[in-house]
């Protein structure tokens, strides 16, 4: 069985876009800059924003974040995404959810320019991303992650049923997408399962890759897993642990003690999918950067 290390992989993908970033530095004396705008106090999100720009230090590139009040108006917001999408030292912008209620999330979508949209939510970016022109969007990092994973790690796709557990527009709906392309051969029948779903074992018992984005600690038991299945887990849940500090501890969505033991492969949580995360939204932003240099060949 193959413990998948995402945080080994995400450090490895960190560690070439620092040398990447460092070639650009030399060669034609840019960096790429990644703006986050928070807006609210919301201590998750925080910890959150202060990850990114941390990450975005390590590897060389610019950071910015932007601390809005949770008052801020709609308005205000877009303002600022607008000044973020004429800055030319600004290849990335990111603007943390949740919001506060009195701001329409789509209307922050729709603001942001798609060639900045690395977070890959602009409906430019899903809608290139459904019609398989991958090498022309922002894949949304989490599903990104995943796929590098799968590819670093060798795990044939193709012709495999791959059963997605989820459908959010961030997480399940472009997993199940992304599983089902043709290009970049991850080849997949793809079946997807939500809250309304009946009889999910026996649906996900037929997985020879089983993706859980769910959000319901230790839902996928060893009983709906198929023996050998590939299991990739992007639940991340707080559950009680007195003997914590904190008084919680993290879990995924697979009760991974008894599924890691009948499974080929599984991410551990944490360690699995959620270093990930962060490591695409770099690599999305360097995209972004190589293109606003003109030419990806010429560096
Ligand atoms: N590792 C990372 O970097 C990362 C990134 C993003 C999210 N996450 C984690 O991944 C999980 C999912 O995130 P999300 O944003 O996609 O969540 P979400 O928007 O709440 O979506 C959850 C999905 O799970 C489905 N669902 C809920 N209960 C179910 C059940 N009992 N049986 C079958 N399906 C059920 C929902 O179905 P309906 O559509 O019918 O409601 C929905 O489609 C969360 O734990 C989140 O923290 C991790």
């Amino acid at each position: 069985m193959t413990i998948i290390d995402g945080k080994k992989i995400s450090s490895d993908i960190k560690q070439e876009l620092k040398n990447s970033v460092e070639a650009c530095r030399q060669k034609v004396n840019a960096v790429p800059g990644l703006a986050v705008i928070i807006v609210g106090e919301d201590p998750a999100s925080q910890v959150y924003v202060r990850n990114k720009a941390k990450s975005c230090k390590e590897i060389g590139m610019n950071s910015k974040v932007i601390e809005l009040p949770a008052e801020t108006s709609q308005e205000e917001l877009l303002s600022r995404i607008e000044s973020l999408n004429n800055d030319p030292e600004v290849h990335g912008i990111l603007v943390q959810q949740p919001l506060p209620s009195h701001i329409d999330e789509y209307a922050v979508t729709m603001a942001i320019s798609p060639a900045k949209d690395v977070d890959g939510f602009h409906p430019e970016n899903v809608g290139q991303m459904v019609l398989g022109n991958l090498d022309n969007c922002y894949i949304s990092c989490t599903p990104y992650g995943i796929l590098e994973l799968l590819a670093r790690y060798n795990i044939e796709t193709k012709g495999k049923h791959c059963v997605v557990i989820g459908r959010s527009n961030i997480v399940g709906k472009p997993m199940a997408n992304l599983m089902l392309q043709k290009l970049r051969e991850t080849n997949c029948t793809v079946t997807v399962c939500h809250s309304a779903t009946q009889n999910m074992p026996e649906l996900t018992r037929q997985a020879d890759i089983l993706i859980a984005a769910i959000g319901r600690a230790h839902l996928i038991t060893k009983e709906m897993v198929k023996p050998g299945a590939v299991i990739i887990d992007v639940g991340m849940n707080r559950i009680e642990d007195a003997s914590r500090k904190s008084g919680y501890r993290l879990v995924g969505d697979v009760d991974y003690e008894p599924v890691s033991k009948i499974a080929s492969a599984i991410t551990p949580v944490p360690g699995g999918v959620g270093p990930m995360t962060i490591a695409m939204l770099l690599k999305n932003t360097f995209q972004s950067f190589m293109q606003a240099q003109g030419s990806a060949d010429s560096l």
